[in-house]
Formats: C-alpha cells, sequence, structure tokens
C-alpha cells in the first residue's frame, strides 16, 4: 500500500472529522500518503470544487485539531451518487448520468490503493456497487440514525440522542407551567431509534417510532389518564417517520422529506382532549455541532482500525463495533437490511414497564 484516499458522503453526522483525524494520522504512521475527495466523489470528476482542488493531500497538519468539530472538512453531499449524478439536460430538464466507470478509471489513474468511504446506508451502497466494479473499498459506518445493520452503533448516533434528550428535558417545564402537550417530532426516517433512546432519557410519556403504527385514540386514552392522575401536561415524542395504524400514509411531503407529523398530531390531541397542544420540529440541530465524548472515541477508533484493515488486505469490509470489539465485516451484509428497533427490544420492553405508551 503506497496512497489511500477518504470521502463523506450522504447527511453528516457529529464524529466525521475524528474518524477522518484518526484514519489520516494511522495512514502517515504506516508511511502512506493520503488525500481527500472533496464533497463525496465530486472531487475526482471535477478538479476543482467550490474553488477547492477536489483531490489534495491530508497532511498531519490538515487534520490537526478536529476530533471535537461538527460536521467535515470535506463536505459532503446527498446528491453525489455516480450511478445516477443529477445534471441538467440541454432542453433544461434534469436527468441522471451513470459516471461510476469513471469514478474507478480516476483511482486508477491516481494509483489509490484504497478507499476509506465514511457513509450511512446510501453511501455504503454507492461504496459496495463501485467495490463490484474494482475499487478497493473499507467502509466506516456513519449516522446519527443508528439503522446501520452489523454494528452496534454508528458513530453520531450518541450526540444526536444527547441533543433530543436535552430538547425534551426541556419541554417538560413550559409544559407544565401551561398545563399542555408538547409534541417533539425527532429525527429518523425508517427507524426509531434516537426517539426511543431520547424519549426514555428525557421522560417522555408517548414515543412513536416508525416499527410500531399508532393509533390516535390510544395517545389520547393516555394524555386524559395522565390528567385524572394529576399530571396535567404531556410530552410526546414522534420519530419523523412513524405512522399511523390505520393505514394512512406516513408523513411524506412531496418533495420526499418528513414533514408535518408533530404538527398533525397536536391537532388531532387538542380537538379530542380539549387540551393546548404545541409541536415542534427538532429537526437539523440533531447533526450540528460537536461529537459528545463517546462518538469522538468511537470515531477515532474506526478510524484506526479502517487502516489496520487496508494493512490487512481486508477489502470490501465495513468496521463495526460488535461489544466492545471493533471487527471487520462484509460491506454487502452490512447494507442488506435496515437495524430497526426490534419489538421485543429491552428498550421498548423498559419503555413499557415505566408507563411509556407507543400509542398501540
Ligand atoms: O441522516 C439521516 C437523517 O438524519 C434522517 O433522519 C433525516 O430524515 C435526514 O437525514 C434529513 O437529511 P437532509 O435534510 O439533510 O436530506
Amino acid at each position: 500500500v503506497r496512497k489511500i484516499a477518504i470521502n463523506t458522503g450522504g447527511g453528516d453526522a457529529p464524529g466525521l472529522n475524528a474518524v477522518i483525524r484518526a484514519a489520516t494520522l494511522a495512514a502517515l504512521s504506516e508511511g502512506w500518503e493520503v488525500y481527500g475527495i472533496r464533497r463525496g466523489y465530486m472531487g475526482l470528476l471535477e478538479d476543482v470544487v467550490d474553488d477547492e482542488p477536489g483531490f489534495f493531500p491530508l497532511t498531519a497538519n490538515a487534520v490537526r485539531g478536529i476530533t471535537h468539530l461538527g460536521g467535515t472538512i470535506l463536505g459532503t453531499t446527498t446528491r453525489g451518487n455516480p450511478f445516477g449524478l443529477e445534471v441538467r439536460q440541454p432542453d433544461g430538464t434534469w436527468g441522471k448520468v451513470d459516471r461510476s466507470d469513471e469514478i474507478v478509471e480516476r483511482f486508477r489513474e491516481r494509483e489509490i490503493d484504497a478507499l476509506i468511504a465514511i457513509g450511512g446506508d446510501g453511501s455504503l451502497s454507492i461504496a459496495h456497487a463501485l467495490h463490484l466494479k474494482g475499487l478497493p473499498v473499507i467502509g466506516v459506518p456513519k449516522t446519527i440514525d443508528n439503522d446501520l445493520s452489523a454494528t452496534d452503533m454508528t458513530f453520531g448516533f450518541q450526540s444526536a440522542v444527547e441533543v433530543a434528550t436535552d430538547a425534551i428535558g426541556r419541554l417538560h417545564s413550559t409544559a407544565e407551567a401551561h398545563q399542555r402537550v408538547m409534541v417533539v417530532q425527532l429525527m429518523g426516517r425508517h427507524t426509531g431509534w434516537i426517539a426511543l433512546e431520547s424519549g426514555l432519557a428525557g421522560g417522555a410519556d408517548v414515543i412513536l417510532i416508525p416499527e410500531i403504527p399508532y393509533d390516535i385514540d390510544r395517545i389520547v386514552e393516555k394524555v386524559k389518564q395522565r390528567d385524572v392522575q394529576g399530571r396535567r401536561f404531556s410530552i410526546v415524542v414522534v420519530a419523523e417517520g412513524a405512522r399511523p395504524a390505520n393505514g394512512e400514509a406516513s408523513f411524506l411531503d412531496s418533495t420526499g422529506r418528513y414533514g408535518g407529523i408533530a404538527d398533525r398530531l397536536a391537532t388531532q390531541i387538542e380537538a379530542a382532549t380539549g387540551k393546548e397542544a404545541r409541536s415542534m420540529v427538532l429537526g437539523h440541530i440533531q447533526r450540528g455541532g460537536e461529537p459528545i465524548a463517546f462518538d469522538r472515541s468511537l470515531s477515532l477508533r474506526f478510524g484506526a482500525a479502517a487502516v489496520r484493515c487496508i494493512r490487512e488486505g481486508s477489502l470490501g469490509t465495513m468496521v463495526a463495533l460488535q461489544g466492545n470489539h471493533i471487527r471487520a465485516v462484509p460491506l454487502g451484509d452490512a447494507i442488506r437490511d435496515l437495524k430497526r428497533v426490534p419489538l421485543d427490544s429491552e428498550l421498548v420492553v423498559c419503555s413499557r414497564q415505566l408507563g411509556i405508551s407507543f400509542g398501540d
């Protein structure tokens, strides 16, 4: 091995910079050259990206003091799939072009021995497909949603849970002061990990997750029951991808984003209970800012482990946390299915024992 490259793809997550730093320092200490690719794979297709070189050396200096920083020094994009890059056609409409062969070609030209691809489900699927075309890849599991299989945890998740728990905690005092129902919408398109962990830690009364379809009547019942017990406020935590059991569609808007579920619930609860209800969407605050200590050290461990995988020739794999060990698992296994909250998960069982309702 002489040369490796690193990129970050998809939505950002706290800890990206720590992975980049650890992988760079570990690779430099092997005597390898390390390069950063700007904004996913853009920096390979374009010489200049955002007025900066698309492909550039990562030195010890370049990664100094970045462990604690949110975002990514490499930049990222959710529109950079080389198998279907969005481009403007001569007639003004948008079309998709497959530039994956070019990516593999650029790697060969630059004599890169391996790519460390830091990404979630989408970015790692792209990395896997490129690997099948001959590009030597190691994946690093990133997403605040914690929904990647084969790893007990992704980096970024615990930082998001910390932010969400703090927000839920803050809602208690204002909810109690006004005797209101507060509905807070958290991230989690397909899985409810953030809502479940932070709802439990933050003292939610109701937690709604995509894995357990809810019945609005059950939620109303819970709020009324609390009222009778003299608890005149309630906190409802809802993952953006939660859906009602009655077959109504989930709350995807026309742009494919999840909006409005908290608002809808607040309106329904207010109408059915006569209590004032308010909604809020926590949004990208869950992804922003510094990683907490757990995510910093997990990210550093992942970055260093990725370099060990390359040294040992273990390519086409993803580094994963299993128990307290970092292991390499086949990339194909990691992206096969999303890791959903099991219905008999101890977190769910514990929440139910504490009287938290899942609206079912
Ligand atoms: O990283 C995944 C995620 O956090 C989802 O939970 C959320 O729906 C999505 O990203 C939003 O991403 P963006 O608005 O950046 O496309």
